[in-house]
Parts: C-alpha cells; sequence; structure tokens
C-alpha cells in the first residue's frame, strides 16, 4: 500500500520525508518520490526500487526547500517504474500530487483531459489529479483541489502543493487514511501513524471528504462544500514505533484480518456498470468466445488453492462450465488435458510462487488462455500471462494469508459472475440481486470483527489440543479445508479437514474427546446433512464448534460452541465464514506463545519448486 508524508515547516524537507517515508517502508512499495517547492521551482525526484536508490539520489544533489510531499509507491495502475512513481505533475510542472487509493473512472477523466490539450505522461491514474487541480485552478488552491475531487470516483489520500502556494500544502481523503502530526511550527501529513511519531503524538484526523489546509503553524479543515469543519478529530497517540507499525494492533496478521473489509471492497470496486454488466475487461474476450471455453483449469498453491476450490463451486453453478482445480506443483507434470478452448486460472497473492509460473508456461506451451488473479502489480505472473485481475488487498506481510485469501474469493466472484453473464447461464435479475449481496459482504464482515468476545474463550479452551479435524460440505469445504491449514501454519496443532460426508471413512477413528471438530454449518442446502454429521462425531465424545448463520438457535443444542456469522446466499458464504476460523487460529496460536507473523519454516513468497 502507498505512503504518503508531506512536510511544511522550519526543517529541510526532504529530510523528513525521507525519514517518513522510511517508517513506512514496512507497508512494502517498489518505487519512490518526493516534490519539493525550492527557491529555483518545483523539484521532483523519484527513483524506482527502494527508499536507498532516492535517498542516494537526493544525497548527490540536494534539493533544498521546507514544503514538500513524498510516497513510496504500491503499483495498482501502471507497472512499478520510476515514470510511474509518484509525486505527479499537471501540464506547467507547477502542482505536484502524491496519492494512495484507486480512482476507478481514470480512464475517463484521461480521456477527457487529452482532449482538452492535457499531456499525460504515466500510466496512473493518480496522474489524472494533478492535470484536474491544473484546469480548476483559479488562484485558490484548496477550491481547485475540492473542485476537482468531486470529480472523482474510488478512493484515495491525496498530498498537493502547487508553486504559487510556496507555504501550503492542500491534503485530502476518501476511503484511505490520512493524518496530520500537529507539531510546534511544522506539520507533517502522512498515510500513516509512523511517519509523524519523530515530530509529534497529536495528530488530527482526516475524514472522508474532508480537505485540509496545512501551513507550518496552522490546519483548516473544510468539507467539500467549502464549510468550515470546526471540530476535526484529534488524537493523542501513546503507542510506540512498533505498535504503530502495526495500527495499534499486536501482530501484521491481526491488522490483515481487520483489513478484510477494506481488501473486499476495492477488490470489487468499478466491476459493476450501471447498466447492470459485469465488468472485466481484464479477460479480454468477446462474449462468443467465452462460449467457446469448455473447461476451466484453476491452478495455485496453498491458501490460493483454497480459493480455488471455492471458485469451482461458483463457476460450476453460474457457468455451468466444468472446473478443475489442481495444485500446480502437481499440474506442471501431470500431462494435463488443456487445448486453446481452455480457460487457465492462476491464483497466486505474491505472484511469485515458482510451481504457479511453471503451471502457467505449461498452459500457454498447450495454447490455453491463462487469466492471473495476484495481489502485486509487476509481479512475474504478471508478465507471463494473457490477463490478470488484480486483488487490491495491500501488501500482506503476515506470512499465512489472511486478506489476501478473501480478496481473492472475491475477485472469483467477480470472475464466475462475468462467466456466468457472459454464458447467458444465469438471467440477470439474479445476477443483479447476487452483486447486491456481494457488495454488502466488507459490511458482513465488519460485523463479524465487531463481537469477538465468544471466540476467543472458544480459543482459549482448545489451546491444549495436539489434533483437530474441520469438516464442511459444498461450498464449506474449502473453508474447512482453510481453516485447517490456517492452525496448523501458526499454532502447530495437526489438523485435517474433510468433505463432512467422507467423515465416516476414515478421520471418525481419530476422535476421542480430545479432538476439537470445528464443522462449517452455515444455512444452505446440506444443512440437514451436516447436523447429523455432527451428531456422528458427538456421538464419539467429540467437542463441536459450529461456524453457523445468525438466527439458528437449534444449532446450540449440537455443538459446544458457536461461532456466528450474518446470513448471506448460500454461494456467497465462503467469505463470513472464513473470518471466525482465521481469529480462532490466532487466538489459539497466541495463547501458546507462537510467532503467528512468521510461523516457523514457511515463507511468504516460494519461489523454489
Ligand atoms: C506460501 C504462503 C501461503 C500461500 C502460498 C501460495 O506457502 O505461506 O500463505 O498461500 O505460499 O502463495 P501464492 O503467493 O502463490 O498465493
Amino acid at each position: 500500500m502507498c505512503g504518503i508524508v508531506g512536510y511544511v515547516g522550519p526543517r529541510q524537507a526532504s529530510g523528513v520525508l525521507i525519514g517518513g517515508l522510511t517508517r513506512l517502508e514496512y507497508r512494502g512499495y517498489d518505487s519512490a518520490g518526493i516534490a519539493i517547492m525550492s527557491h529555483t521551482g518545483l523539484e521532483v525526484v523519484r527513483r524506482f526500487g527502494k527508499l536507498v536508490n532516492l535517498a542516494s539520489a537526493i544525497g548527490e544533489t540536494p534539493v533544498p526547500g521546507t514544503i514538500g510531499i513524498g510516497h513510496t509507491r504500491w503499483a495498482t495502475h501502471g507497472r512499478p517504474s520510476e515514470e510511474n512513481a509518484h509525486p505527479h505533475i499537471d501540464c506547467t510542472g507547477r502542482i505536484a500530487v502524491v496519492h494512495n487509493g484507486i480512482i476507478e473512472n481514470y480512464m475517463d477523466l484521461r480521456e477527457e483531459l487529452s482532449a482538452t490539450g492535457h499531456m499525460l505522461r504515466s500510466e496512473t491514474d493518480t496522474e489524472v489529479v494533478a492535470h484536474l487541480v491544473e484546469s480548476y485552478y483559479d488562484g485558490d488552491l484548496t477550491a481547485a483541489v475540492s473542485r476537482a475531487i468531486k470529480r472523482l470516483d474510488g478512493s484515495y489520500a491525496l498530498g498537493i502543493v502547487h508553486l504559487d502556494h510556496p507555504e501550503t500544502l492542500v491534503a485530502a481523503r476518501k476511503d484511505s487514511p490520512l493524518i496530520i502530526g500537529i507539531g510546534e511550527g511544522e506539520n507533517v501529513v502522512a498515510s500513516d501513524i509512523p511517519a509523524v511519531l519523530e515530530y509529534t503524538r497529536e495528530v488530527l484526523v482526516l475524514h472522508d471528504d474532508e480537505v485540509a489546509t496545512v501551513h507550518a503553524d496552522s490546519v483548516h479543515v473544510q468539507a467539500l462544500d467549502g464549510t468550515d469543519v470546526s471540530d476535526p478529530e484529534m488524537m493523542h497517540v501513546e503507542w510506540d514505533l512498533d505498535a504503530a507499525e502495526k495500527g495499534g494492533y499486536e501482530d501484521f496478521m491481526f491488522k490483515e484480518i481487520f483489513e478484510q473489509p477494506k481488501a473486499i471492497r476495492e477488490t470489487l470496486r468499478g466491476r459493476m456498470c450501471e447498466g447492470g454488466d459485469i465488468q472485466l475487461s481484464e479477460l479480454d474476450m468477446a462474449p462468443e468466445q467465452v462460449a467457446l471455453i469448455n473447461r476451466v483449469f484453476i491452478i495455485a498453491c496453498g491458501t490460493s488453492f483454497h480459493a480455488g476450490m471455492v471458485a469451482k463451486t461458483l463457476i460450476e453453478g453460474w457457468a455451468r462450465i466444468p472446473v478443475e482445480v489442481e495444485v500446480s506443483s502437481e499440474f506442471r507434470y501431470s500431462d494435463p488435458i488443456v487445448d486453446d478452448d481452455t480457460l487457465v486460472v492462476a491464483i497466486t497473492q505474491s505472484g511469485e510462487t515458482a510451481d504457479t509460473l511453471a503451471g502457467v508456461r505449461e498452459a500457454r506451451d498447450r495454447g490455453a488462455k491463462v487469466i492471473a488473479i495476484t495481489n502485486v502489480v509487476g509481479s512475474r505472473v504478471t508478465r507471463e500471462s494473457d490477463g490478470v485481475i488484480y486483488t487490491h488487498a495491500g501488501p500482506e506481510i503476515g506470512v499465512a494469508a489472511t486478506k489476501t485469501f478473501t480478496a481473492q474469493i472475491a475477485a472469483l466472484y467477480v470472475l464466475a459472475l462475468k462467466l456466468a453473464q457472459a454464458k447467458g447461464t444465469v438471467q440477470q435479475e439474479r445476477i443483479e440481486h447476487l452483486w447486491s449481496e456481494l457488495s454488502r459482504m466488507p459490511d458482513l464482515v465488519e460485523t463479524i470483527l465487531e463481537d469477538l468476545d465468544g471466540l476467543k474463550e472458544c480459543a482459549d479452551e482448545y489451546v491444549g489440543a495436539n489434533s483437530s479435524l474441520f469438516l464442511g460440505r459444498g461450498i464449506g469445504v474449502p473453508i474447512a479445508m482453510e481453516g485447517a491449514l490456517k492452525l496448523k501454519e501458526i499454532s502447530y496443532i495437526h489438523a485435517e479437514a474433510y468433505p463432512a460426508g467422507e467423515m465416516k471413512h476414515g478421520p471418525i477413528a481419530l476422535i476421542t474427546e480430545e479432538v476439537p471438530v470445528v464443522v462449517i454449518a452455515t444455512q444452505g442446502h446440506t444443512y440437514e446433512k451436516v447436523v447429523s454429521n455432527i451428531q456422528e462425531v458427538r456421538a464419539r465424545g467429540a467437542q463441536v464448534i459450529a461456524v453457523a448463520t445468525h438466527g439458528d438457535d437449534d444449532i446450540r443444542r449440537h455443538a459446544e460452541h458457536v461461532l456466528y456469522v450474518p446470513a448471506t446466499t448460500e454461494s456467497l458464504s465462503a467469505i463470513p465464514a472464513t473470518i471466525p476460523l482465521q481469529l480462532l487460529s490466532y487466538y489459539i496460536a497466541k495463547a501458546r506463545g507462537c510467532n503467528v507473523d512468521q510461523p516457523r519454516n514457511l515463507a511468504k513468497s516460494v519461489t523454489v519448486e
């Protein structure tokens, strides 16, 4: 996720900006840049790669000046490169902009701006902001920024400077965080608290649709209509740097679990057009071409493989195309039946997993079209595939995948709906109903995250377990598998997942009072069957933890613990059902004293076979 730092005050801005951006390095980035208002004009320095490249460029040719903006970029639109690095400037070179977020309507705005003579130089969505401010500017920078952002659809945190106002920095936000550290005779704008802690612990929290005009000794906050916000939210920060990097959460994993509503929202953003068409230009296929697809192969590893299994249920159910899901390391050596009527979907959060990349090459050699689903712009899979669908989860630092998993499922919902729409296998009315349910997903996840009491208590009871069983049916099978994977990855408790109906054919022999059984028992067409399976394990002494739908009071009779999730359509239940399992694993692992962010023997990206 991009980092923003802006400075106004008596110090040399370049040092403050580099220092602040260094404090945001943990967020991950691929390039960096600063813009400083110096006596010679607006100086912009940008470099691809790590901050050290930018710092050494500034070291060689210092950029004096006491007001400026800086940025570390995590690419979303346009590959990682110096040209796409921020800050971006307008045609006159007098306005500079740094941005965090996604501007959905940037293509329309680019066209409009180009048609009126603006020269856009990068592939980014951000650059349109500089040109919009330029076109609306008539001497009042704050007013121009307010007018410009009214034109933006999507999310943004922005820092903007203009040479005509050598003592002013304008900041604004919507759906992307931005704070202002209030110092003594200096102010520091930043996307996150660690960047300001060296200067102050007093922080103004900018809200959505607020625009701040920042000077060295004042901050003036306005609403978009120009009215004053007289009591902006202030907070005093108690955290140390380590806690601040984690946003006050104990671990990155925990923070990332809480970032899921945003990750899902960003991944779904802009995917439904006004006319009811699912927008997925990345597929780059006309409906007639989609009609020719007679098989989908999904390849992936680890958690991404489980997202692939969820997608199988969706694509088969909605688009009626047969889907095979294969772990990449098997696919590549399996002489797969893949030809040019096969669509291969490679799911990999890192975009660098060696086996998945090898599978992509194998599939393309056999004539298949390959679509990658990844979280990392510019990663290898994006260069080796025919099309890329990005999840917009932001960098994930915890080794065990959480927010990238639910964002992958969100992206796969979009893909499955698109295939169904192109094939005409689901009526438009139903597509729109599913879409409106899908749009509620971030809110549903939020409600689960708001009530953690029962979860902690439940986790406390199973801290001493040595082995566990996870059961589900239908879409609940991959969720059970992901729940089991999470538990074994971070708590080192043996966890096995099985389709609930298959349990009698083996795992039932393992059941004792010491083996907790986690069952996905959300509402669906096999609910009664799942309840029967629960009775089977309980008859053998098992302790049952059920993930069930709010309102299902009856399930309490069958389980020691019930983890409730909000009701949704059965096919969309994968995301809500996942959240309590992530948290259960987290709390058990913490109580066992495990390092949840860096579990033993595991790597975030497995670049070897
Ligand atoms: C590693 C990670 C997992 C991840 C898997 C696949 O094992 O620890 O969290 O699910 O790789 O990674 P990918 O980047 O291809 O999704």
